[in-house]
């Protein structure tokens, strides 16, 4: 009942800033992904965030006291929904005192993590109000693309945290692998089994990402669409609304275009994305984004600049659309629409 009444309050605060920036036409960064660490555990063969394999060499992360700081700049700006990304977080030995840090600033802290280091931080994993665990399919499926022997840790990190009462939720990235029946009924069982839900992400290419044989051709990424709606209807567990899948199927142009032209936006009568404007990217160097499929590296620096100026540059960035369903979703979280409300409903409430 507490843990319900606290998030409640969590997700008030969030929509009292959404409805700010709405109202005042103020860009507030409401939401933030933060890169807490270039150090991974794992080397998923599309990872978007090895970029230039940095997490071979990895250059110096954030200090503690730098991310501290930070975590004070951004909840100043009006940040009250931090998700905390790498890397691998959980390889921070100071990850406990930072997911208490923004939960003492009152933020809604999101954990984004391969799941491998569960059980050792599970006391600092237990303060985080929703655990994103990343999975692809089927084990043959998840440990091709993301390494062997990974599928077995991801889901035991998925066993420790229902065993504990951690929410959660499976993220899965679409490539040729698995877009199909069979890995979407095996994440709706996963989901099932272990209590929480799943989703897929639209894959973001750059063109250091080892993903060429992984890369759904367009035609097939609609047909996928098609069926993770056919199939959330049968086995539900599908954490993307209906809403945000139609448009994804009905996008008017090839599934990863971006339209960058605000008139072209309002020709097509499509929806304008708020990244950029109430949600952006800090990377593990400092570089602050609107998102990462505008391109990496394509703003300041929060370690040079402080996050204020950061923050106020990317406004050249806004105006645009995508059919990235995460983004999709994300834009209607941040814009209030009603079944995105519903979406927050039943990942606390259910
Ligand atoms: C960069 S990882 C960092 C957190 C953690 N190490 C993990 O594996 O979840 C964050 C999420 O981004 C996803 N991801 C990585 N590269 C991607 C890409 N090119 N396109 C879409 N999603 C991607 C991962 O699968 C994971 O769910």
């Amino acid at each position: 009942m507490m843990d319900k009444l606290t998030h409640g309050i969590l997700l008030a605060r969030i929509a009292k800033q959404i409805f700010v920036s709405k109202v005042t036409g103020k860009r507030i960064p409401v939401t933030v992904s933060l890169h807490v660490t270039n150090k991974c555990n794992m080397r998923c063969r599309y990872c978007y965030a090895n970029f230039e394999a940095r997490f071979d060499n990895p250059p110096d992360d954030f200090t503690t006291l730098e991310l501290i700081s930070l975590i004070d700049e951004i909840h100043a700006e009006g940040c009250r929904w931090v998700i905390l990304l790498g890397g691998e977080p959980l390889m921070r030995d100071d990850i406990g005192f930072i997911i208490r840090y923004i939960k003492k600033k009152g933020m809604l802290c999101e954990l984004v993590t391969n799941g491998t280091l569960l059980a050792q931080r599970l006391d600092d994993v237990k303060n985080v109000d929703l655990t994103c665990v990343s999975l692809d399919g089927p084990k043959a499926v998840n440990d091709a693309i993301r390494g062997k022997g990974t599928y077995d840790l991801a889901v035991n990190g998925l066993k420790i945290a229902k065993d504990h009462g951690i929410k959660t939720r499976i993220h899965a990235t679409i490539t040729t692998l698995n877009n199909n029946a069979k890995s979407i009924k095996h994440l709706a069982y996963l989901a099932a089994k272990f209590n929480t839900t799943f989703g897929f992400s639209s894959p973001i290419l750059h063109e250091y990402n080892e993903i060429d044989e992984l890369q759904v051709p367009p035609e097939d990424m609609v047909k996928f669409w098609k069926l993770l709606k056919t199939l959330k209807t049968k086995y539900g567990r599908n954490y993307y609304t209906y809403h945000a899948l139609d448009r994804a199927i009905s996008w008017p142009l090839a599934p990863l275009d971006v339209i960058k032209d605000m008139d072209r936006v309002c020709e097509l009568g499509l929806d304008k994305c708020h990244v950029g404007e109430r949600y952006c990217y800090i990377d593990s160097e400092g570089y602050a984004y609107p998102c990462i499929v505008q391109g990496i590296k394509k703003g300041l620096n929060v370690k040079k600049v402080g996050f204020k100026k950061a923050w106020d540059y990317l406004a050249r960035f806004t105006c645009h659309a995508c059919a990235y369903v995460q983004y999709m979703e994300l834009n209607d979280v941040l814009d209030m629409a009603w079944h995105s409300i519903m979406l927050g409903f039943n990942v606390f409430f259910k």
